[in-house]
């Protein structure tokens, strides 16, 4: 186990708006809960060395081991009547920035996970309500191969077995609060249009069989709007708004 995320450690470290407050619990159910209906601030953060009830996506749970990952919620006050949705392209591209090494370029799985080498290493699962939207990550840093968990969607890694390289949890944290105030400030003023050339560039689907929302084809470009492009077998295309991948191989 590295050193707890404490305030003490973590404060200091902080170069922007994200991460005031900073709130941190040596265990919890979630770190979504903390932010939940809460009056805090847009950029408040709650970060737990362990949750006893790790939320992921579509009623699944995020397993972890205590004190070797991150696991952090960030509170997000989007415009109203933004595409919400779309928050989870966002955060997605500031988690593959924040944990690639100089060998391997993260690729952001659509809607919403982060691989290197193929290996699942961080999830993200957004949880709106009105103006709301608490943005919980998940990521796998210093868990050895029997630490992570074996019978995941996809297979897992964490930052250290992917890299060979055990980095430092709070620099992760702090550099990864502030690529994703960075992201977010730009998709407030922009939209995604200005990402789309770099998500492309990690689409972890593109030119694979996929099976999505009830459609099936190979999967092509993100869309300006964050839907995924489907090629159907007959040539039509069809954009996919959200949905479980399940991947059939390359196309
Ligand atoms: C997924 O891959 O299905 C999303 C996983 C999201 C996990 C993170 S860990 C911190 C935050 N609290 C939770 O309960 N879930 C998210």
């Amino acid at each position: 186990m590295s050193k707890p995320l404490t305030p003490e450690l973590v404060e200091p470290l902080l170069r922007g708006r994200f991460g005031r407050p900073y709130l941190w619990s040596e265990g919890c159910a979630s770190t979504q809960d903390a932010l939940r209906g809460s009056a805090l601030p847009e950029g408040a953060v709650a970060v737990t060395e362990h949750q006893t009830a790790g939320r992921g996506r579509d009623g699944r749970r995020w397993e972890d081991a205590p004190g070797l990952g991150l696991l952090l919620s960030v509170l997000l006050r989007p415009p109203s009547g933004s595409p919400v949705q779309q928050l989870s392209l966002v955060a997605g591209l500031a988690v593959a920035e924040t944990v690639e090494d100089a060998r391997d370029l993260a690729a952001v799985k659509w809607p919403n996970d982060v691989l290197l080498g193929g290996h699942k290493v961080a999830g993200i699962l957004l949880e709106s309500s009105g103006v709301e939207v608490v943005c919980g990550i998940g990521v796998n840093v210093l868990q050895t191969e029997d630490e992570l968990p074996a019978n995941a969607r996809l297979p897992a890694a964490s930052l250290l077995t992917a890299t060979g390289h055990a980095p430092d949890r709070a620099m992760l944290l702090v550099s990864l609060l502030e690529t994703l105030e960075h992201r977010y400030d730009s998709w407030r003023r922009r939209g995604l249009t200005s990402f789309l050339d770099e998500l492309e560039a990690r689409n972890a689907l593109r030119g694979r069989r996929v099976e999505v929302g009830g459609e099936a084809g190979t999967a092509g470009r993100i869309a300006p709007d964050g839907r995924l492009t489907l090629l159907r077998a007959d040539g039509t295309t069809v954009l996919v708004a959200s949905g479980e991948v399940q991947e059939g191989g390359r196309g």
